[in-house]
């Protein structure tokens, strides 16, 4: 059914925190090798914030350069949408330290759907513009996961980044560009594989919990990989099949920024030509929520995407959780 308004995103922005972490500076921190890194993941950096430096505070940076770009104020937001799994607190919620710092006047509300987020987010953000219940949202994917990593444990510690990534989404100015579809998806008997399972009601922070570590993320890396390859390919066909599509008809693909291997199978499982996927892994590593908003804002900005162009946002992540937008340029 065609909405009752388009929607579709004017403006982007990203913030990377400035501190850099290089696969050699980990050489010196865990048992691990730059050669391992480069060739099981692709990773080469991550940016790392400092002390102190909150999901907020990066999240409002890519906000402000996201406004800017759709020569909009802050007034004239009116919702907030944040996708994290690092939140400042258990609450408020993340999103309402941004209103503050943005200094807008308007409803927010944080939402977690892993490294599904941006995607979950902005197919939130879409129904708001959809319905016209809403005019102009700013979805967030904001990350500090270094909070929430065991710098002891080579098996995550490698893989993850901090920083934020921001649209503006609004109503679109003509029929033909925006989001056309987006899809949903998830498996909660799948949960115990990516998981920071202390902390919240389940188990409530303790000496035990901070003792066994819960309060860090835990993962099983490579049953992970495997239904990350599967659960994205059948995003892309399903999100590009309801807008009446196949996947050959896609311009770019912008892959949640997980591993490199993982994209090169999701590629295959697709028949899509490499050219054709955005891959800035090696930079920023894992972003989680931030991921696919920091890669759709570098293609754009790297002239990968042009007017016309047939982008597809996917990503996979913890719940498990899987999503896609296909989105007109
Ligand atoms: O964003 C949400 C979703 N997250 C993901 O999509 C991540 C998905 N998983 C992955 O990307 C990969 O599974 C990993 C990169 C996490 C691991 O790669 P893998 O090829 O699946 O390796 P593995 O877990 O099977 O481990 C292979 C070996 C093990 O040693 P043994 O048991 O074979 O002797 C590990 O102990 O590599 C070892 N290992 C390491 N060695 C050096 C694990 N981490 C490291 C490390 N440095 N950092």
């Amino acid at each position: 059914m065609r909405p009752v308004h388009r929607a579709t995103l004017r403006g982007l922005g990203a913030y990377i925190p400035k501190k850099l972490l290089t696969n050699f500076d980990l050489e010196k921190m865990v048992d691990t090798t730059d050669e391992w890194i480069r060739t099981r993941t692709g990773i080469e950096t991550r940016y790392i914030a400092e002390k102190g430096q909150s999901a907020s505070d990066l999240g409002v940076e890519a906000c402000r350069q996201a406004l800017e770009n759709a020569k909009l104020k802050a007034s004239e937001v009116e919702l907030i949408i944040v996708a994290t799994i690092t939140p400042d607190m258990l609450f408020p919620s993340t999103a309402c330290y941004i209103q503050n710092k943005l200094g807008a006047k308007c409803g927010a509300f944080d939402m977690a759907a892993a490294c599904s987020g941006f995607p979950y987010a902005l197919a939130v953000g879409q129904g708001f513009v959809e319905s016209g219940m809403y005019q102009t949202v700013l979805v967030v994917g904001t990350e500090v996961l270094s909070s929430f990593i065991d710098w002891k444990d080579r098996s995550t510690c490698v893989l993850f980044g901090d920083g934020a990534g921001a649209a503006v989404v609004t109503r679109s100015q003509d029929d033909q560009s925006g989001i056309l579809s987006s899809y949903l998806g998830s498996d909660g008997s799948q949960a115990g594989l990516l998981q920071i399972p202390g902390g919240g009601s389940m188990n409530p922070p303790s000496e035990e919990t901070i003792k066994g570590g819960l309060h860090f993320l835990k993962m099983q890396g490579s049953e992970v990989f495997k239904v990350a390859v599967r659960t994205m390919d059948a995003a892309v066909r399903e999100v590009i099949k309801q807008s009446g599509m196949g996947v050959q008809d896609i311009d770019c693909l912008i892959p949640h920024q997980a591993n490199l291997r993982i994209l090169q199978a999701v590629a295959h499982r697709l028949e899509i030509p490499m050219e054709k996927i955005f891959i800035n892994v090696m930079r920023y590593g894992n972003m989680s929520s931030a991921s696919t908003i920091v890669a759709l804002y570098d293609a754009v900005k790297m002239g990968k995407i042009k007017k016309g162009d047939d982008v597809v946002l996917v990503a996979f992540g913890g719940g498990l959780t899987w999503a896609a937008n296909h989105i007109r340029w």
